[in-house]
């Protein structure tokens, strides 16, 4: 990890470092295009792209920002075989639903593309057969499971089986969802394909392999030297791949989804999906600029930046930086920002779940309120650890901060400006100490912004921007001009004067955070453009330019709204643990013997109490037909004392005495567990007699 003096010394390295380059490229990871996108999407990737873009394009800066859907991959064929569809349906259908919630979030995208696109088959293929050439890869072969009634090499998602460890049924070739445990697919049990149901066979497969093991010596020299201001956590990821030493990775697979290995004895193999899915960065930018993508991605003057989350590390700092060196005319990236996580009500967001918060399905809940989104999200960012989103946080930061404290102030400025000057920016004439001081302290904000932005601390750059209209409330409330009106119209002329270009530097400042509130507001003041330089101007009003009326920026969030959202989830996570409950494997066979060896009775509780010091214990007395017996049982949580006594209940009789807690117990009552843990006691349907067997 890096030291705090570290920090500072690659943020000066950084600020340096800026002015080398002529253009930026900023790529943002391309979404898997087998469902919607969510908030955590949004907060790890996609809104700190596109404030950093829409910073650079405000600073008059060349720069291309590309995205697309990443459109291969195993889970797209299971997804496509389960709803009977084939997988390009599959994509067709989120492809455009991603783009559209993209679209309606003001994620800024010059170009968002396809994986599945001509362009992009030929320039993968084309990719791989350069390194093939060059005699940059291996090939190798090894032993995998076959499906003969299919005859196909099988995913690890294709086959499921025993887990080894939990002994679940239905566990996956590559983890069991029961245990969270990560498998091979020779290691469960009694394996089975999903797509036939037969018993798999090994059979032998050959692939193309990049050896990552002869970049070993480069890639920590460039990671763990020249990139020293790279976040911690991607810094520290980084290390410890190397540290662990680098080993040859496959880039091919047996499956008929994808783009065909193109070399002879290459039938049925596909290019691993992230083998492909980075070069789609490279293919979509030639989709939008066939003539001029080269100066993009070749460049020295270039500056690559790649938006990821946590998950993405690997591969965009090692293997796609070793697949560009291998080809040999590209240029490295720059800096990787990386996001931790987000975790939605303290739960870690599921796609298979449905834990999670939808944009298309916010979009619905809450039209016009895209910025709203992107603002909690900025602030709630996972930058340097996985992060919570609550709705209450939602609704808080909504109302305090952007309706209570940036909306206020805005609208003040504008009606007072229209009630006491015909809406007509006012004059500024003798200054206070106080304006001086609001005056001085705006002036700081762009560069205080920039450092921020420059270092892709988001988080911080737009509480600095939260902050300029905190100050221009506050300043409002302290002069109150609306009083001063009474005896004093040219002092309220300056006040108004002041919080105006409060308003326009908001506007500018906010722009690459909240875009869609920057236009309203430039709208509300009438003003054509924002410039990125005007930044801490006082001037961007002139005297006696026309606003237009005043809009509510943002509105109030009622509780109601919020109640909504909240029994969604509460819903969501009751079905998941219906259906969570899975029945447990039957145990072993036994032979009849075994089950004769056990004396199980009925007894009449004739009293219970609890065991003292003992949260979990009840000490019974059982009549057992013979006599009256204890038996202490874990079950206090579930019963009060008294609900069982005069119950007949189930229990074993000829368990040897077991002490617990200092009282002697002489068996076990028998409870069946239900889907909560909780445990319920077993009453015969009709009552007999104690100690009555039961056979
Ligand atoms: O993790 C994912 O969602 C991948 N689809 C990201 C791919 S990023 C790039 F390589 F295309
Ligand atoms: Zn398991």
């Amino acid at each position: 990890m890096l030291s705090l003096y570290e920090n500072v010394k690659s943020d000066n390295l950084r600020d340096r470092m800026e002015n080398k380059f002529k253009r930026t490229t900023v790529t943002s990871a391309l979404p898997y295009a087998n469902g919607p996108v969510h908030i955590g999407h949004m907060a790890g990737v996609y809104i700190p792209a596109d404030i950093y873009v829409r910073y650079l394009r405000l600073k008059k800066e060349e720069v291309l920002f590309i995205g697309g859907s990443d459109e291969h991959g195993v889970p797209i064929t299971i997804r496509a075989k389960k709803e009977g569809l084939t997988p390009q349906d599959i994509v067709d259908r989120y492809h455009n639903l991603i783009k559209d919630s993209f679209q309606e979030f003001g994620i800024s995208f010059d170009v968002y593309g396809r994986t599945t696109s001509d362009t992009h088959h030929q320039m993968a293929s084309d990719f791989f057969k350069t390194l093939y050439d060059k005699g940059e890869f291996v090939e190798q072969t090894s032993e995998q499971y076959y499906d003969e009634k299919a005859e196909t090499f099988l995913a690890d998602r294709y086959i499921t089986g025993e887990c080894p460890h939990c002994h679940a049924e239905g566990a996956y070739g590559d983890q069991c969802e029961k245990c969270g445990t990560s498998l091979n697919p020779t290691d469960l049990i009694k394996p089975v394909s999903t797509i036939t149901g037969s018993k798999p066979v090994m059979r032998e497969t050959k692939h193309w392999y990049l050896p990552l093991d002869k970049h070993e010596e480069w890639l920590s020299k460039w990671i763990l030297e020249d990139h020293k201001e790279w976040r911690p956590n991607v810094y520290g990821q980084c290390k410890s791949w190397l540290d662990m030493g680098l080993h040859p990775r496959a880039v091919s697979r047996d499956l008929n989804w994808g783009i065909p290995v193109p070399v002879e004895g290459a039938e049925g193999k596909v290019l691993y999906v992230w083998f492909d899915a980075p070069i789609g960065y490279i293919s979509n930018t030639k989709e939008l600029l066939p003539n001029d993508w080269e100066k993009w991605w070749k460049d020295k003057d270039t500056r690559l930046i790649h938006f990821i989350g946590k998950d993405n590390i690997v591969f965009h700092c090692i293997v796609f930086p070793a697949m560009l060196k291998a080809e040999g005319s590209y240029i490295l990236p720059d800096n990787v920002p990386s996001n931790e996580f987000l975790n939605l009500e303290g739960d870690k967001i599921s796609t298979s779940k449905n834990w999670a918060v939808w944009l298309h399905e916010y979009l619905k809940d809450f039209p016009g309120k895209q910025d709203v989104l992107r603002y909690v999200l900025t602030a709630n960012a996972p930058e340097t650890k996985d992060n919570d989103f609550t709705w209450k946080d939602f609704q808080a930061r909504n109302n305090n901060e952007l309706v209570a404290v940036y909306g206020n102030f805005v609208n003040r400025a504008l009606v007072l400006t229209h009630k006491y000057f015909e809406g007509k920016v006012p004059s500024r004439l003798t200054l206070t100490e106080y304006d001086k001081e609001i005056i001085e302290s705006f002036r700081e904000i762009k560069a205080r912004v920039e450092k921020l932005l420059n270092n892709f601390k988001f988080r911080e750059a737009q509480k600095e921007a939260m902050n300029l209209a905190r100050i221009g409330n506050k300043y409002l409330a302290d002069t109150e001009p609306w009083k001063v009106a009474k005896t004093d119209l040219e002092r309220v002329g300056t006040i108004l004067n002041i919080s105006l270009q409060l308003v326009a530097n908001l506007a500018i400042a906010f722009e690459p955070f909240l875009p869609f509130s920057s236009a309203k507001l430039r709208e509300m003041l009438n003003m054509e453009s924002f410039d990125w330089n005007d930044l801490g101007k006082l001037d961007l009003l002139t005297n006696d330019h026309q606003i237009n009326k005043a809009q509510l920026l943002f509105q109030k969030i009622e509780d109601d709204e919020i109640q909504i959202q909240l029994d969604r989830l509460a819903r969501i996570k009751q079905e998941n643990e219906e259906q969570n409950y899975r029945a447990q494997p039957i145990k072993k066979d036994i032979v009849f013997d075994d089950f004769t060896k056990m004396d199980l009775r009925v007894g009449t509780v004739l009293a219970c109490k609890k065991v003292p010091k003992a949260d979990k214990l009840l000490e019974f007395k059982i009549d057992d037909g013979l006599e009256t017996r204890t038996i202490v049982s874990g079950v206090a949580k579930f019963y009060q004392p008294e609900e069982l006594i005069g119950k007949q209940l189930c229990f074993i009789a000829n368990l040897p005495p077991r002490k617990l807690r200092g009282v002697v117990s002489e068996g076990m009552i028998l409870f069946a567990e239900n889907n909560d843990g909780e445990l319920v006691s077993i009453i015969p349907a009709k009552e007999v007699k104690p100690g009555s067997q039961i056979n």
